[in-house]
């Protein structure tokens, strides 16, 4: 996507010197700075200290780390393949796309084991593009609907960021919206701010003011009281599982505003790459973070630093959990690289036909 004129994926191999790069996302919107992962372990600190986060672009990094690994060596590569997943256990991607670099490389070694995990962390990287960018395609028909029925801007709310910075680019629920944007729709987003690491006010904010989009930041409890008095048209979060069932995991938050969105008659979309579908287990293994992210807070100081400082009074408990999940039928519909299809059972059957 666009930064101030240069077009910019979150992840990319840079053939000039053969090194990983991605956007250090911890120290955004305040710093853009692009940082090399050249290490194994330094592929398991970003994803854990989420210098990249967001289902697919964690699943993308992941494979690369296997990559790393076989570029130093590292020969117990189950073992790097369960550390890799531990980092963050939420993203069912993780899992999917380190399970893909390994069958790839099956029993070949050295060299030629290297070269397959690159190529394949590069086709997880282009297949992500294109699939977030047929996700754009299909749930643009939403937004064209709802623009064709009123005057004015459609007001979408989105919750977390599930935007390019999330993926490799485009975003999943906020590709439908940059589609809509480039066809000259009227719109507006409401953005949540995602509390406690605030995903929504520093990455979804700082992409849409890179796009020109225009939005508005509003606090995690907001979100309510606008659809209760019709501010907004439709919501459209992001998934990090979505099991076999159509129930969807995603960030803390979500399913509070899938409640209020149904008592209120608002369309409540998830945007869901195939990568992203558990397609055997309806258990979700939920996150849970440490809790300094619930009593401190970062941003910039009145000097110009990042800085962080203490919101609770010592000694309170505090508790960080980092998704919830929103039962299928809270959801009117899963927009998919593959289509539109319902929350449920048979919904995600049908999905899995066309990977046959
Ligand atoms: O903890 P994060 O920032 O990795 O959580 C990200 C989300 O919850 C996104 O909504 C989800 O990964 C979908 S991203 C396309």
């Amino acid at each position: 996507m666009n930064v101030d004129g240069e077009h910019f994926r979150s992840i990319w191999f840079d053939e000039s010197d053969q090194s990983v790069r991605i956007i250090d996302q911890t120290r955004l919107p305040h710093f853009f700075e692009i940082i090399e992962l050249s290490t194994f372990q330094e592929t398991c600190h970003a994803i854990h200290s989420m210098q990249v986060r967001g289902a697919p672009l964690i699943g993308a990094t992941a494979a690369f780390g296997i990559y790393l690994a076989l570029q130093e060596g590292i020969t117990e590569l189950d073992d790097a393949a369960r550390q890799l997943i531990a980092t963050r256990p939420t993203a069912v991607n993780l899992q999917w796309a380190i399970s893909r670099v390994m069958t790839a490389i099956g029993n070949a070694s050295g060299d030629a084991a290297q070269d397959i995990a690159l190529a394949t962390a590069q086709s997880i990287c282009e297949e992500d593009v294109s699939n977030c960018t047929a996700i754009g395609e299909h749930g643009v028909v939403l937004i064209r609907e709802l623009a064709g029925n009123k005057q004015g801007p459609v007001n979408i709310l989105t919750h977390c960021n599930a935007g390019w910075l999330a993926t490799v680019d485009r975003g999943t629920a906020l590709a439908p919206v940059y589609r809509a944007w480039e066809e000259g729709i009227e719109l507006h987003v409401w953005v949540d701010e995602t509390r406690p690491r605030n995903q929504g006010s520093s990455l979804t904010a700082w992409e849409l003011v890179k796009q020109g989009i225009p939005h508005t930041v509003i606090s995690d409890n907001t979100g309510g009281h606008l659809m209760q008095t019709q501010q907004v048209d439709i919501c459209l979060v992001g998934s990090d599982r979505t099991t076999f069932r159509g129930n969807v995991c995603n960030k803390i938050g979500t399913y509070l505003k899938a409640l209020a969105a149904h008592d209120n008659e608002v369309p409540f979309y998830v945007a869901v790459p195939l990568s992203s579908i558990d397609w055997d287990a309806d258990n979700i293994p939920i996150e849970e973070r440490d809790n300094e992210e619930i009593t401190r807070i970062r941003g910039l100081n009145d000097q110009g630093e990042l800085d962080s400082v203490r919101l609770t009074p010592e000694g309170s408990a505090a508790l960080n959990i980092g998704f919830d999940i929103t039962p299928g039928k809270l959801v009117s519909g899963l927009i998919t690289e593959k289509g539109i299809v319902a929350a449920t059972e048979e919904g995600i059957a049908s999905l899995r036909e066309t990977t046959k």
